[in-house]
């Protein structure tokens, strides 16, 4: 696992996990983004004395173009420019640091899930919370600061139109095209933006889906993959996101820029063209349409900046939030940070043989779970049955690294071994009793692991075809119905069941069909170690024989462990049974009936 980050940076960083998630960088941009927005509302400011400037001289000046004027309407011109410059890059800047905030809130998130094995789901769905109500407060923000952007556009240019009709039509009448030029601009270049935001929201919210199947999930990937490929799958998300945000920053920082740019334009226009034909202003004509243009662009800025301080702090807040749970978590949950990322050195063969002695699982003083002694060897599958709620799933979990035992002994290969110690050296693949699948297509849930293989080497896998995984992925192809007619129909549909998209949690899958998805992806990570609790639940009668003869044909190379609560109607013939019952001790004591 890489170490990011220098060491020297601890002191001036927010960490996690040992990653910087909040860098001095992002302070600079905070600071720059400030900064920006305080130019932006210096400059409407100097705009607006320039116009009182402007208004004066034209008074003054009555029939002649002075110099004077001239200047103003240079210098306006000057700083209208630089205001339209400033406010887009004003929006560019600080949509930049708003996706590097949720960036690193999302990753932090991530790896803060599977890290606790998914455990404090409820932490982690208040610091969510949090960090949607960012989004949306900067949202309702920026939907008050265009509100008021278009007000002020249209009063603006009402009071000049008003003022200039007053004073002479045909220029009233020009000013009425400006207005036509804005807002024939401005409302193609407002859908865009509403357009361009919707596919933000779209993207944010497949980031948002896939961190909550995660979570759902993390118990499985933790076992079985560290945080690396889900580290890896959500910077393909975030960089979706990334594009489809700077689209939408570019397109508002130009409608932002035009608002700005069009009544000053107008402004300017008008003032030319009176002084041209010599047409002269009262003093209400001077001050009204100066405050009904500066106040609420002002007010807008204002906003804009204040907006941003909030929605900024309120990042700080969650991710500091986040900060202090991964500290927390890490000391209760007595996984040292240290263990995580050291893989102990593989033993020089593959496990063929492993022994548990003495295994006890205890929970509030109680044991949940008891096995005296366990074998298992790669020469056929091991099957662990035994009633329910007798420990089956504890047992296997410890197995996984996902659950520390009171006591037990663990050998493989005759070496003692430490229980989390099988997962750190990647040997471990776990199927949970209720695994989760994410959404997107069949292919992406079947190759969560780095060396995925490539479609055909996935539909050639004898894995694939003795499982019925082969069957079911030309059924969903089937199901698309837009498979080619060619020679090898079976296989295009077959290939077009990779790219069916098995919704949220699997919701477009019948529960038989996400388990055997799922059991499909556990059996195709070909971990020397395969552990799986109650692989064949949701399964037909005759999927399960046929699973089960899979299992027995030592078509698995390694040790396979599973649970199960019946073997009704199936041949045990092949398989080792290793029968287990409840710690009756513990259990009496626990479901203590008390008689009148
Ligand atoms: N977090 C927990 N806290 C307390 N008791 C628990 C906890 N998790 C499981 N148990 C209890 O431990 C016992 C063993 O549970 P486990 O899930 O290992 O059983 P199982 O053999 O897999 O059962 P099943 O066949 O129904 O899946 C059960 O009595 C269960 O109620
Ligand atoms: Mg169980």
């Amino acid at each position: 696992m890489p170490q990011d980050g220098n060491p020297e940076d601890s002191s001036s960083s927010i960490r996690a996990f040992g990653r910087p998630i909040l860098g001095p960088d992002h302070r600079v941009a905070a600071c720059a983004v400030l900064a920006t927005g305080l130019v932006g509302a210096c400059l409407v400011v100097v705009s607006n004395s320039l116009i009182a400037e402007l208004f004066a001289t034209v008074r003054a000046s009555s029939n002649e173009v002075s110099k004077s004027t001239l200047y103003a309407c240079l210098a306006l011109s000057i700083v209208v420019s630089a205001q339209a410059v400033q406010a887009m890059g004003y929006e560019q800047l600080s949509s930049k640091l708003a996706i590097g905030y949720r960036d690193a809130q999302e990753k932090a998130l991530l790896l803060y899930m599977l890290r606790s094995g998914g455990v404090v789901r409820n932490r982690v769905g208040t610091s969510q919370a949090v960090s949607l109500l960012t989004v949306d407060l900067g949202r309702t923000m920026s939907g008050v600061v265009s509100i008021l952007g278009v007000a002020s556009g249209l009063l603006s240019l009402a009071a000049y139109i008003a003022w200039f009709l007053f004073q002479s039509i045909p220029v009233g009448v020009g000013m009425l095209l400006v207005v036509v030029f804005f807002y024939s601009v401005n409302i193609p270049l407002a859908r865009r933006t509403a357009r361009n935001d919707s596919i933000v929201m779209a993207a944010a919210d497949k980031v948002r889906y896939f961190t909550e199947d995660h979570l759902m999930a993390a118990e499985e990937i933790y076992a079985c993959h560290e945080e690396r490929i889900s580290a890896r799958m959500s910077d393909h998300l975030i960089a979706d996101r990334r594009i489809a945000y700077a689209r939408f920053s570019q397109s508002l920082s130009w409608q932002v820029a035009l608002n700005l740019v069009t009544p000053s334009i107008g402004i300017m226009l008008g003032f030319v063209t009176a002084m041209l034909l010599g047409t002269d202003g009262g003093s209400v004509a001077t001050v009204v349409p100066v405050l009904l243009w500066a106040l609420p662009n002002m007010l807008g800025h204002m906003i804009h900046v204040s907006s941003n301080i909030q929605s900024l702090s309120s990042a700080l807040v969650s991710l500091n939030r986040l900060q202090s749970m991964f500290g927390l978590e890490a000391l209760k949950a007595g996984r040292a940070e240290s263990c995580r990322y050291s893989h102990a050195p593989r033993h020089a063969s593959e496990p063929t043989r492993l022994l548990v002695n003495g295994f006890r699982a205890v929970r509030d003083g109680i044991a949940i779970s008891a096995i005296d002694s366990f074998e298992a060897t790669a020469s056929k599958p091991t099957v662990l049955m035994g009633p329910r709620g007798s420990g089956k799933s504890t047992f296997m979990r410890a197995l996984a690294g996902l659950e520390q035992p009171a006591n037990g002994r663990v050998v493989v290969n005759g070496f003692d071994e430490m229980w989390g110690n099988l997962r750190e050296q990647d040997w471990i693949s776990y199927l949970p009793q209720h695994p989760s699948l994410f959404s997107g297509t069949v292919l992406a849930n079947l190759c969560l692991d780095e060396n995925a293989a490539s479609t055909e080497q996935l539909l050639g896998d004898q894995i694939t075809h003795l499982t019925g995984l082969y069957d079911l992925l030309v059924e969903l192809g089937i199901r698309q119905g837009r498979a080619a007619e060619t020679e090898a129909l079976e296989m295009s549909h077959a290939m077009l069941g990779l790219q069916f998209d098995v919704g949220r949690y699997g919701s477009n899958l019948s529960g038989g069909e996400r388990q055997l998805l799922a059991l499909g992806r556990c059996l195709l990570r070909r971990r020397p170690i395969t552990i799986l609790d109650e692989p064949l639940n949701h399964l037909d009668l005759a999927t399960r024989a046929r699973i089960l003869s899979f299992f027995t044909s030592s078509n698995i190379n390694g040790i396979l462990i599973v649970s199960t609560h019946t073997m009704d109607g199936l041949d045990l013939s092949g398989v080792n049974l290793q029968k287990l019952s409840p710690p009756h001790g513990e259990r009496s004591r626990r479901y203590k009936v008390s008689c009148p």
